[in-house]
Order: C-alpha cells, then sequence, then structure tokens
C-alpha cells in the first residue's frame, strides 16, 4: 500500500496533478487526496488550484463539471464506469422533449446532471445551494415556484418545495442509495439505540427521513455542523463514505449510520490502483464538447455567483 502511495505522490509532482477527492470515496483514497469535499466544494477547488491535471475521484457528473469549469487542465477519473444513476435518469433528449411541452419554464438542475442536461438548463444547483438559488429565481420579478423545473432529484425537490413553500415542476429521478437503503423504520431503530443523537440527513433522502431528522445538509455542511456542535453523538443519513472524515476530524464524538447499506457502488470503484494507473498513463480523460461545455458552463457559473454573493 505504501509503495502504490508513493508512487502516486511521485507522479502527481512530476505530472503537477492534484487529487480531488469526494466524501464518499473508500478510506484509502484520502490518503492520496489533495482536497475532500462535497460536490460544490469540488467543483470551486477545480477552479482555483493551479495544476496542469487534474484526478477526479468520485462520480462522472463530478469529473465533467471540473472539466467545464477548468478546461485548460487534464481531468482524469480513474474509473470511467463510476457513473451516477440520479444523473442518468435525465436526458437531454428528455428534458427539451419537456421543454418543448412546458414553454418558458426556468430549468433548476442539481449538479447531480450530464454537461447535455446542463447545457439544456437555466441555473445549476448542489445540495448546499438548492434553497438560496431557487430563492433566488423566484425572486426575479413574476417568477413563481409553478414556473419552474428542478430535476433530476424529487427528493431534493420536494424538500425544497415544503422549505420555501411553493410549488414546482420536479422531475421523478431518486437516488437509488439514498432513497431505496436510508428508510424511516432504520432511522428510528438507530435512534431507539441512541436516543441522545442528533439525526443529520442528506436532502437526497426520503421525506419520511427528512421528517425524522434534526438537520437536513449536504455533506460538506455535515462536517462543518458537527464540527462546532456541542452534541456528542450523531445518526448519519447518508451515503456511509463520509462516517471515515467525520470519525477522522471529530474523535470525541460518536457517528453511527442509519445502515451500512447506504453504500454508493460507483463511489467505491475508485481505487489507489486506478489512481496509479490513470496517472501513470494519463488516460481516462473527461472532456466535453466544446459547444456543449459553452453552454454547461453558464448554468454552473449562475450558482457559483450567488454562491459568492452570499
Ligand atoms: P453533496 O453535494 O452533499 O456532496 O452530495 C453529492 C451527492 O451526489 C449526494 O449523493
Amino acid at each position: 500500500m505504501n509503495e502504490i502511495i508513493e508512487k502516486i505522490n511521485r507522479l502527481k509532482l512530476e505530472r503537477r496533478a492534484v487529487i480531488l477527492a469526494h466524501m464518499y470515496q473508500p478510506p484509502e483514497i484520502y490518503d492520496v487526496a489533495d482536497f475532500v469535499g462535497d460536490s460544490l466544494e469540488l467543483s470551486r477547488k477545480a477552479t482555483q488550484i493551479d495544476a496542469d491535471v487534474i484526478v477526479f475521484c468520485g462520480v462522472y457528473f463530478m469529473a465533467e463539471t471540473a472539466s467545464i469549469l477548468s478546461p485548460s487542465k487534464k481531468v482524469l477519473i480513474p474509473d470511467l464506469n463510476a457513473g451516477c444513476p440520479l444523473a442518468d435518469m435525465v436526458t437531454a433528449k428528455k428534458l427539451k422533449s419537456f421543454k418543448s411541452q412546458h414553454k418558458n419554464l426556468i430549468v433548476v438542475a442539481y449538479v447531480n446532471t450530464s454537461a447535455e442536461v446542463k447545457a439544456e438548463s437555466d441555473i445549476c444547483c448542489t445540495s448546499s445551494n438548492a434553497l438560496n438559488v431557487i430563492k433566488s429565481v423566484i425572486d426575479k420579478k413574476g417568477i413563481q415556484g409553478v414556473d419552474i423545473l428542478f430535476l433530476p432529484d424529487r427528493n431534493l425537490g420536494s424538500y425544497i418545495q415544503k422549505n420555501l413553500n411553493i410549488e414546482m415542476n420536479v422531475w421523478d429521478g431518486f437516488c437509488p442509495t439514498h432513497n431505496n437503503f436510508i428508510l424511516p423504520d432504520y432511522v428510528l431503530k438507530v435512534k431507539m439505540e441512541h436516543p441522545k443523537a442528533e439525526v443529520l440527513a442528506h436532502p437526497e433522502c426520503r421525506p419520511e427521513v427528512i421528517s425524522l431528522a434534526n438537520h437536513v445538509m449536504s455533506t460538506g455542511l455535515m462536517c462543518k455542523y458537527v464540527e462546532k456542535s456541542t452534541a456528542k453523538d450523531f445518526i448519519i443519513a447518508t451515503e456511509i463514505g463520509i462516517l471515515h472524515k467525520l470519525r477522522k476530524d471529530n474523535q470525541d464524538k460518536n457517528f453511527y449510520p442509519v445502515t451500512e447499506l447506504a453504500e454508493c457502488p460507483n463511489m467505491k470503484k475508485i481505487t489507489l490502483a486506478k489512481v496509479l494507473d490513470v496517472l501513470t498513463n494519463m488516460k481516462n480523460i473527461v472532456s466535453v464538447k466544446e459547444d456543449v461545455r459553452q453552454k454547461a458552463y453558464l448554468p454552473i457559473s449562475k450558482m457559483l455567483q450567488i454562491v459568492n454573493s452570499n
């Protein structure tokens, strides 16, 4: 293991490469990552770092977002099959067809979408800024929830609707890991075992799970919240990879997953051997056709403007 890490570190210097990793990555990836973050933090990092190469340890749409924002850098993904089933639940073709039947909709795309879908959207959001992004859209004169199409996550969409007290058009997509495995009965069971624990849930969880949570937040905000909180025990309703970071950074606190079943198989496709392979052979380059990239850049940069002004 140490030998492979040494080789990766040597190649990082040689290639002027930086490794960005999502919180859901396997622990071994944390050991070589230059930065671990949520999807928003990683997008911003991609634009800020001084490097020629980004090795993106996450799922495909995340690497693609980095490539859209930083076209001059080579973005490599250690496994080209690390996809996102939620992102695949909407295609540009389906979106175009919906838009042709419902004129003048403002399309708000969760970052978990392909470049082609982003290119057909007006503004992007991540789970950490979705409420602010939608608020900024409806603050524009005359725009109401019904004028918005939010896609593709129905659970995040429902959370936004409840919080902002609006009705939007919401795509019927979901993250299988959050939606199918993190169930209210499991939350209640873990809560019985640890009655003093606070429940922190990702907004991709089902509404019945969200209603049992003390706080609903993105993975990045969970990490920040836990660090500041005086509470000692937390039940975590999101993909279990985040527990590694939470435990590492907060050794005096206790973290309980809702279920060990909440594991994203795509995130776990990334291994140290594959990181070494792409850095050695400069392969699995993620690139987006220039015309699509330019169109997809706009909704992402609109989101980043809102984030930067808050
Ligand atoms: P975050 O924005 O919280 O990192 O979530 C990304 C994601 O894909 C959750 O499934």
